[in-house]
């Protein structure tokens, strides 16, 4: 049977207003790039006719301006999850024009496969090659793909030629059963291969090939600025002096590392640390640094969800890839992020947290309570499973109108006990073995910028006055948030006025 190539407008044409969609990758890595922005012509196109049209769209995570942007400017996003990053996108969530709702990671597929949000009507896959008979080699992000494949009752391949070199080999599809029929999942350190390096369609599904030769077109990451690099440093020594006191085993563990600037700087920092050994990892995204700590042979093997290299550092790893085949990995966001694995092979979770409190819950997702800011992400599926779960943060922010320590988060996405560091570039506060009052005279001791600190221990003598066992004044506990609503600075708080 062949499989008919279409232009990116008649695969659009196929969507319909109201539909449940896929699409494969995982951050910018491995989405559709051509299909979306026709997509997102068509809505326009419908809404000026006065003909609703929106889709309800499901990612393995965030994903590129190709996708979120689009179809968020053109309002074309009824229901979205699981993650975004987008600014049009986070804009459009912001002011209810689309029902997004926040879920790890690791849930997406499975819940897809249990039926939670309907069947799956299409699903838009990236490919770098394919064969007739419908087996794909997939890019640079696999997210839910091989789900999305198996679900969906049509899919489009937009298949894409501006990668020179060829992925195949750097994937390991795998679906697990589902209850009552599971089984562990074999992955015992992190390079065990599972399933198999191409995903296979059904051909009768496949409505057609969209070519394609758009780029990620991730933007180079900053120079990690002078806080970040603290933040690195203090948690790279940590981590050796963790070795030396034997509180992890001497062949390390593999690290999971978070999304963003920080995350970024943080393992530069490891890199250069030489107490820190030789590490693998086991994570959901690698970045920039990750492919230089590669090549000084500081990081041996990685495990992930997807290469989100920047432009410039996609095209030297295409230059260089035989270099990383036997180092590199790829995974489904299930299996990346599996809860099970995670606790198994006992890793070291590096996340970034928006804002923590004196007792360790950590904010990660919505600024001043309210804002969604991208979304849990697998933050979670790491944190509450690993060896040692990481948070860090700059201690202050926007001037130091902002503290990132308050006494209460103003919305929790990682609760107490699930914080077992907290690091900014102040110091690294260890939550382990510590009642609540312990942890917040740690926290506020070793991480809390010193413009803040007066402020900070005013407020846990005044919540020391209130019995129980985590102390805190419920009148008092945002008032730097209502100093920020109000002036425009947190530092204007005034216990004062609760005594
Ligand atoms: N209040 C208000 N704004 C805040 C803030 C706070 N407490 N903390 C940070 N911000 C603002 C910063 O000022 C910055 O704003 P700007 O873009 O206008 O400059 C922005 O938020 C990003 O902050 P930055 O310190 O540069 O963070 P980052 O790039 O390292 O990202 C998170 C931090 C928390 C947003 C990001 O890591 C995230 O989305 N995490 C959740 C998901 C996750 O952990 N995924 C990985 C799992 S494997």
């Amino acid at each position: 049977m062949s499989i008919p190539f279409i232009s990116a407008e008649e695969a659009a044409s196929y969507i319909k207003n109201g539909d449940n969609v896929g699409f494969s990758g995982f951050t910018a890595s491995g989405t559709p790039k051509v299909v979306t922005v026709a997509l997102a012509q068509r809505a326009r196109e419908l809404h000026e006719k006065g003909e609703p049209f929106k889709i309800n769209l499901f990612t393995g995570a965030s994903t590129n301006d190709h996708v979120d942007g689009e179809l968020a400017r053109a309002n074309a996003i009824a229901v979205r999850t699981p993650y975004q990053s987008q600014s049009d996108a986070r804009k459009l969530c912001n002011k209810g024009g689309m029902n997004y709702f926040d879920t790890h990671l690791s849930h997406v597929s499975q819940d897809l496969r249990y039926g939670f949000y309907g069947d799956l009507d299409v699903a838009v896959i990236e490919a770098t090659e394919m064969s007739p008979n419908g087996e794909v080699i997939l890019g640079a992000g696999l997210g839910m793909t091989p789900t999305i494949a198996m679900m969906a009752k049509k899919v489009i391949i937009e298949l894409s030629s501006f990668y020179h070199t060829s992925f195949r080999g750097f994937h390991d599809n795998y679906v697990p059963l589902d209850p009552p029929c599971r089984r562990e999942i074999p992955i015992y350190t992190p390079s065990d291969r599972i399933g198999s390096t191409v995903v296979k369609i059904d051909p009768k599904k496949i409505i057609g090939v969209v070519p394609s030769n758009a780029s990620e077109s991730i933007k180079p990451f900053t120079a990690p600025d002078e806080v970040s690099q603290k933040i690195g440093d203090n948690l790279s020594h940590f981590l050796a002096q963790q070795l030396r006191e034997g509180k992890m085993p001497k062949e390390f563990l593999p690290i999971q590392s978070g999304v963003g600037n920080v995350a970024n700087a943080v393992l530069y920092g490891l890199g250069e640390n030489p107490d820190v050994p030789q590490f693998v990892m086991y994570t959901e995204v690698i970045q920039d640094a990750v492919m230089h700590l590669m090549e000084e042979g500081k990081c041996k093997f990685a495990s992930t969800c997807a290469l989100t290299f920047s432009d410039d550092a996609m095209d030297h790893f295409m230059d260089n890839i035989d270099f990383f085949r036997d180092k590199i990995l790829m995974r489904p966001g299930e299996i990346s992020n599996h809860p099970e694995v995670v606790r198994r092979l006992g890793l070291i979770a590096m996340n970034t947290a928006l804002e923590a409190d004196i007792y360790g819950n950590v904010n990660s997702t919505h600024v001043l309570g309210t804002k969604m800011m991208n979304g849990i992400g697998g933050s979670a599926d790491f944190s509450r499973n690993a060896y040692l779960s990481i948070f860090s943060c700059p201690s202050i922010q926007k001037g130091g109108k902002i503290s990132a320590i308050v006494p209460m988060v103003s919305h929790v996405d990682h609760s107490e006990h699930s914080v077992k560091i907290l690091a900014t570039e102040q110091g690294v506060a260890d939550l382990r073995g510590k009642d609540p009052l312990q942890r917040a005279q740690t926290i506020i001791e070793n991480c809390v910028h010193p413009m803040y600190k007066e402020l900070m221990w005013d407020y846990l003598k005044l919540a020391s006055k209130c019995e129980g066992h985590i102390h805190h004044d419920l009148r008092a506990a945002f008032a730097l948030h209502e100093a920020f609503m109000e002036t425009g600075d947190m530092l204007q708080a005034d216990f004062g006025k609760y005594c």
